[in-house]
């Protein structure tokens, strides 16, 4: 059964590509490379030993688009292509909404005119906005409090008006929460483009002595020691969670879903910055910085219903998380790029 991941080559998407090839899926990705390196797909391929149709488009491509649906009997879409940066969409958001929102749309359509109405979608916690209450459930209101935010919703909203008039689709819409760590053999990872904004790309620049420190965006939160708190999950444990998503879509008529994906604890960034320590043995000088703005003091999932409902837990530890963000970090001081 043959499944398209858009955005594979990149960071989620990679690691979801080897879960599902494990999973005995054959996969075709199409990427256009905005945020990602074809080297990520070659590494994949070097991983399971599987040999991978790559298609380097943009997904806002509709000819294009259709070419492949035409060259392979697709079953399932993963959806990961978009744009992530918060800081990036506040500064152009219209990029955001033609590349995040346009872009799924020219996807959905030409998936209706192929009849293949199987979609799992990347959402993001974000969507939550500043969260009214911990842990957040998927009944939580929703607010976009930034324009990367609100393409989130504004896809997640479209999905639901497809399924409202087409009951023959099967949605599902993932919301995740802090992806961090790396697949084990090192060969896979996060290669941000330019300076990072995340923590744990910072964590890795700063421990490597790319970055003299980082800093800590605010010790004054209502919190245990002051940071933020977040709910940091292994970005193996979320690409495993897509292929149970997966399954769980294929075997329904008739579907609409959204689910948390977190682990359920939330982790200060103080505390994970002292794990990273211990368990890489390096130090990560720091300092105190005022609060970030738009940050929210504290967020992480209640993930019952992934456990209800995909027999999904998230399995793996902080000190996992931290130890395969650093072995990838040690084994690829570029990333993809030549050493
Ligand atoms: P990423 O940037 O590593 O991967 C996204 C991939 O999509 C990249 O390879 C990029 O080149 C590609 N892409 C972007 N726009 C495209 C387009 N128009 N056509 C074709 N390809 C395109 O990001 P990621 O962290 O792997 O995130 C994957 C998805 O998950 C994104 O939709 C993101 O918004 C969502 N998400 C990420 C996080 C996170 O913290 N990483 C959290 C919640 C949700
Ligand atoms: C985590 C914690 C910061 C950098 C963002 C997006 C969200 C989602 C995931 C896609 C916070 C603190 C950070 C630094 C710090 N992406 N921090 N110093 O903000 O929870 O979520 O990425 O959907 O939409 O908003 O993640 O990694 O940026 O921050 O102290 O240099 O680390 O204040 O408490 P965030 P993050």
């Amino acid at each position: 059964m043959t499944i398209l991941v858009t955005g594979g080559a990149g960071y989620i998407g990679s690691h979801t590509c080897i879960e599902l090839i494990n999973g005995g899926f054959d996969i075709v990705v199409v990427d256009n490379l905005c945020n990602s390196f074809k080297e990520s797909i070659l590494r994949v391929e070097k991983i399971t030993g599987a040999t991978i149709p790559f298609y380097e488009l943009d997904i806002q491509n509709n000819k294009g688009l259709k070419k492949i649906f035409e060259s392979h009997d697709i079953k399932a879409v993963l959806h990961f292509a978009g744009l992530k940066s918060v800081s990036e969409s506040v500064s152009n958001p219209d990029k955001y909404h033609s590349n995040n929102v346009v872009g799924s749309e020219n996807l959905f359509q030409v998936m209706s005119k192929f009849k293949c109405k199987n979609i799992i979608f990347s959402s993001s916690a974000t969507v939550y906005g500043i969260p009214k209450y911990v842990p957040i459930d998927e009944r939580s209101p929703l607010d976009a409090i930034n324009p990367y935010g609100e393409t989130k919703l504004m896809v997640e909203n479209i999905l639901c008006n497809l399924y409202a008039n087409d009951k023959t689709w099967n949605i599902a819409m993932l919301r995740y929460f802090n992806p961090v760590g790396a697949h084990d053999s090192g060969l896979i990872g996060e290669d941000p483009n330019g300076t990072p904004n995340n923590l744990m790309p910072l964590i890795m620049r700063t421990a490597s002595g790319k970055d003299p420190k980082i800093k800590i965006y605010g010790d004054d939160y209502e919190t245990e020691d002051g940071s933020g708190v977040r709910d940091y999950i292994h970005v193996v444990d979320l690409a495993k969670a897509h292929v149970k998503a997966l399954r769980f879509i294929l075997e329904e008529e008739s579907r609409i879903l959204v689910v948390n994906l977190g682990t359920g604890h939330g982790v200060s960034v103080l505390k994970l910055i002292n794990i990273f320590q211990s368990v890489s043995g390096k130090l990560v000088p720091f300092e105190i910085a005022e609060r970030r703005e738009g940050d929210v003091a504290i967020s992480y999932a209640n993930p019952t219903l992934a456990n209800k409902i995909l027999d999904w837990r998230a399995e793996k530890s902080l000190e996992k998380m931290c130890e395969d963000a650093w072995r990838w970090q040690c084994m690829n001081p570029n990333g993809y790029q030549e050493n």
